[in-house]
Formats: C-alpha cells, sequence, structure tokens
C-alpha cells in the first residue's frame, strides 16, 4: 500500500512487534524520530529508561522542527500514549500534511520470543503491560481521526510487479518455407491501415504470415507514402525501427526492407541498423537497396537526390561498404572507390546478411547486382528478360550466376473466390478499366496464383515478395492460404 508522503507517520506496537524494521524498511534513517535512539544520545543507551524524560523531550522537539518544515517524520516509539498521538497530529495538521498510524500487530507469543532474544530485554512484565494496552488502542486510533490506519500484513499482500516472462532468446530463421510451388512467399507491407493501436496491428499481421508459412515481412523504405500505394497522408512507419519491433515477436519471419534507398541513409548506418536486426532477430535479416527514385521524399526531408548515375555509384559503393563492416576485423578498407579508415561495426550480424538489389536497370543494376548482389529483384513479367542479361552481367564480371538468386515484387490482387476478385478489383480499380486492372496486378484466386508462382519457379525465381494492395489487417491473409501450401 502506497502512504501519502511526505507524511506524519506514528508507529504503534508492543515491543518486538517490529516497528522500527517496518521503518527502516521504508524511510531513510534520519526521517525517524525513535524514542530509544534518542535514549542513547541523552542517555547511556537504547535502553536507558532513566533517560526517558530527556529523551522524549528532545524527541517532541524534533517532531515539532520537522514537521514546521513539512518533512516526513516517522515517530518510532510504542505509540502507545493517547495524548501524544493527539499532539503530534495537531502537529501535522498545523503543518498541512497527513496523519498516519501504522500499527503493528505481531501477535504476543512473538512479541515474547523476539523480547527474549534481545541483549536487555524489555522486563517480562512491562511487555506484558504492553501487549494487555495493545488490545485497546487499534480501536482508540479508529476514533482519533488518523487519515490512514495502517495495519501491515492486514493489507493485500504488496503489489508485486505482474512477473514479466523473461525475454525469450529470438527464434532461428524458419529452415524452409518454399511452398510446393517451387518458391518461398515473403509478405510485403506496404500499407498500414492500422487505426489506434499500430504496433498490436502490426504483431497480428506477423503472426498471422508466420502462421500461414511465409518466409518473412519486408517493408518498403519510405519517407512519405508513394503514389503507387497509398497517399501521402496515409502512415508509412520508418522500416528499421518497425522491423525491431517484428523482430521482439514469437515468429521465425525473416525480416528486411525491400528495398532502402542508399540515398536516404549513408550505406555505413545502414549496414549497422541491418547488423543490429541481425543480431536481436536470431540472424532473420535480410536487406533490400536501391538507388532511391522518389525526388519528392528526398526534398521534403532535406535529403540530396543527385542524379541518377551519382546514385547508382551510390548504390554500388554502398553494397561494398555493407559488406565490409559486416565482415570480420576492424582494419581500414578500400574499395573499388570507397574507402573506410576502419571498420568497427558492433554488434556484427549473427550470419551472412542476404543483400537483394532492387531495380532492373540492365546496363548498371544488374551489373552491380551481379557482382555485389545475393539476390536481385525484378517485376514478374521481366523475370525471363532480366535473367538473362543479370547473367551475361555474371559472366562477365566472374561471379557464378546461380549466387545471384532472382526475386520478384508480386503485387497481386488476391481473392477468395471469383466473386471476391471481382469486387475487390472494381474497389481498388479507381479509373482504370477493370480488365486492364485486373491483368496488370494479376487479380485471381490464390488457386490461380500458384500456377503463376510455379511458372515463376520454374523461370528461376526463388522467393516472391508478394504485396496485397488492399491487406486491411490479419484476418485478411487467410484468403492468401492456397497459395502458401
Ligand atoms: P523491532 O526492533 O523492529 O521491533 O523488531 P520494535 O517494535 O521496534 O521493538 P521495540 O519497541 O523497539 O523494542 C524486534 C525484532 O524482531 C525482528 C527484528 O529483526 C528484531 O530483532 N523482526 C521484526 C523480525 O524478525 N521480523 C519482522 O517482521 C520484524
Ligand atoms: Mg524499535
Amino acid at each position: 500500500m502506497r502512504l501519502p508522503d511526505p507524511a506524519l507517520v506514528v508507529l504503534v506496537g508492543a515491543s518486538g512487534s517490529g516497528k522500527s524494521t517496518w521503518a527502516a524498511g521504508r524511510y531513510l534513517p534520519h526521517e525517524v524520530v525513535s524514542s530509544d535512539a534518542l535514549r542513547a544520545v541523552v542517555g547511556s543507551g537504547r535502553y536507558d529508561l532513566d533517560a526517558s524524560a530527556d529523551a522524549f523531550a528532545v524527541l517532541e522537539q524534533v517532531i515539532d522542527a520537522r514537521l514546521g518544515r513539512r518533512l516526513a517524520t516517522v515517530v518510532d516509539t510504542l505509540g502507545m500514549d493517547a495524548a501524544r498521538r493527539q499532539r503530534w497530529r495537531d502537529l501535522a495538521r498545523d503543518a498541512g500534511l497527513p496523519a498516519v498510524a501504522v500499527v503493528l500487530a505481531a501477535d504476543d507469543a512473538t512479541c515474547r520470543r523476539r523480547n527474549a532474544e534481545r541483549d536487555v530485554p524489555v522486563p517480562a512484565k512491562a511487555l506484558a503491560g504492553q501487549l494487555d494496552r495493545m488490545r485497546t488502542v487499534p480501536g482508540e486510533l479508529a476514533a482519533e481521526g488518523w487519515e490512514v490506519v495502517v495495519v501491515p500484513g492486514d493489507e493485500a499482500p504488496p503489489a508485486t510487479e505482474p512477473s514479466r516472462p523473461a525475454q525469450p532468446a529470438p527464434n532461428p530463421p524458419a529452415d524452409d518455407r518454399r511452398t510446393s510451388t517451387g518458391v518461398e512467399v515473403v509478405l510485403q507491407v506496404s500499407r498500414f491501415p492500422w487505426g489506434e493501436e499500430p504496433a498490436r496491428w502490426l504483431a497480428e499481421v506477423a503472426g498471422a504470415a508466420d502462421a500461414l508459412g511465409f518466409a518473412g515481412v519486408a517493408l518498403m523504405d519510405h519517407l512519405v507514402q508513394i503514389p503507387q500505394v497509398g497517399r501521402a497522408w496515409e502512415p508509412i512507419p520508418e522500416p528499421y525501427v518497425t522491423l525491431g519491433l517484428l523482430a521482439g515477436l514469437d515468429t521465425s519471419l525473416r525480416l528486411g526492407t525491400l528495398v532502402t534507398p542508399l540515398t536516404l541513409r549513408p550505406a555505413g548506418v545502414v549496414a549497422k541498423a541491418v547488423a543490429t536486426l541481425d543480431a536481436l532477430s536470431g540472424g532473420r535479416a535480410f536487406v533490400g537497396v536501391g538507388a532511391g527514385w522518389w525526388e519528392r521524399e528526398h526534398a521534403g526531408f532535406g535529403v540530396p537526390f543527385p542524379p541518377a548515375k551519382d546514385r547508382l555509384d551510390r548504390l554500388e559503393d554502398g553494397i561494398e561498404v555493407m559488406r565490409a563492416l559486416w565482415a570480420p576485423g576492424t582494419k581500414a578498407w578500400s574499395g573499388s572507390r570507397a574507402s573506410l579508415p576502419e571498420t568497427t561495426c558492433y554488434p556484427r550480424p549473427a550470419g551472412p546478411v542476404p543483400v537483394v538489389v532492387g531495380g532492373a536497370g540492365e546496363r548498371r543494376t544488374l551489373r552491380i547486382a551481379a557482382r555485389l548482389g545475393d539476390a536481385c529483384n525484378v517485376r514478374p513479367e521481366d523475370v525471363a528478360a532480366k535473367t538473362a542479361v543479370l547473367r551475361a552481367h555474371c559472366a562477365d564480371v566472374g561471379r557464378d550466376p546461380d549466387e545471384v538468386a532472382v526475386t520478384v515484387l508480386d503485387v497481386s490482387v488476391v481473392g477468395s473466390d471469383r466473386a471476391d476478385v471481382a469486387r475487390r478489383v472494381e474497389r481498388l480499380r479507381g479509373r482504370t478499366a477493370a480488365t486492364a486492372y485486373a491483368a496488370r496486378l494479376h487479380a485471381g484466386t490464390a488457386i490461380g496464383q500458384r500456377e503463376r508462382y510455379a511458372a515463376l519457379a520454374d523461370l528461376g525465381v526463388s522467393t516472391v515478395f508478394l504485396s496485397l494492395p488492399d491487406l486491411a489487417g490479419a484476418d485478411d491473409l487467410g484468403r492468401v492460404a492456397a497459395l502458401l501450401a
């Protein structure tokens, strides 16, 4: 129970009932005014009964002075003298402090036993008198006008903090979440209709995605919602903060961005965030990187937006920088253009972090992916053509093409049945004709999408990042279940 503070606190109880112990556990030594202690100050020791009158005179003076200054004052005497109690209460009232009586109601046997164990016990007869007196004192207190009368032990057990479960070790990444189509499917979340409870919405979506068999969750990295997805005033959370929240959940999802424009932050700082994400998630991080394209978000946040060539240089150098910072050791490093005087980045990632290069510019981006990427991400309709270019670049730069996976971002309308698909297309198409919209967004049922995914797998695609343009929340994910079987 929380007592008012500052307050006058008067202890009441027989010798050995635990008054001094109670006070010592809750107040600073100088806040407790003790007749025993003052006997030792003005007399020969704590039990010098001949010094009682002087000790009580000092005690009253100290109480006066402390209450006059509105300081917390705990009076540690037997507390059985009603006249003194009244005087102290009046002083407290004058000072504007609440008056609290604390009744130490240990049973008689306990008081006798504790008394007997003392160096200088209170004479048995005196203790018996105190115990006798204690049968009536609590009744007196009830009639005296204390703001609070507490009987420790009577209260509800101390409100212990609800015991928090220890934070479990992060789950390892899911072993293999390839679907029967041959690809693994990562949920790309790009819209956040999360209402009043963003964290709950995210946790529920991630939990449902994990349960359904998605291999991971990917987030866009934009400062302002992009027009292809929603309106500028709709929420789009900072991805690394958000991925941190997702990393703390009990899932096996891989977590990363698709994609982080290396114009927004220096690549080294991205490497730092990704390494931390990987460490916190038990090795489940990946990172998508791109050259950046949306000028508006740069202007709006005061971030330079250099010409395309420079942005692509930044992408290329940035991947090298990230890999250098993740590598063992802290030695100086120099890449093809960039260099660092040291590569000190702790925590290191828990394991190798896949770098997905986004963008399909054939001359530079795919070459960068061939040289430095673990994957390159393209549109589903471009897979065959871009894979051919990627492979040519791999041959050119001497990279084994099997080391560079091909992934796709698939923005698709998925309905539970034909009617549901039609309804969704109608709701989403805006001014685009229904058939054109349905074709562009591969609108279909989950079963229908399976054939597309199987075809993508045949073309060598390893991962589909599935973005549902009308994802409402966790309950809404079930309609893609058949795609994940
Ligand atoms: P206290 O010394 O706190 O009692 O405890 P008191 O009420 O202030 O006694 P007087 O009036 O000054 O004589 C007495 C003994 O009981 C033990 C303390 O450690 C001390 O030795 N004690 C007290 C407990 O073992 N448990 C308790 O909850 C309180
Ligand atoms: Mg005491």
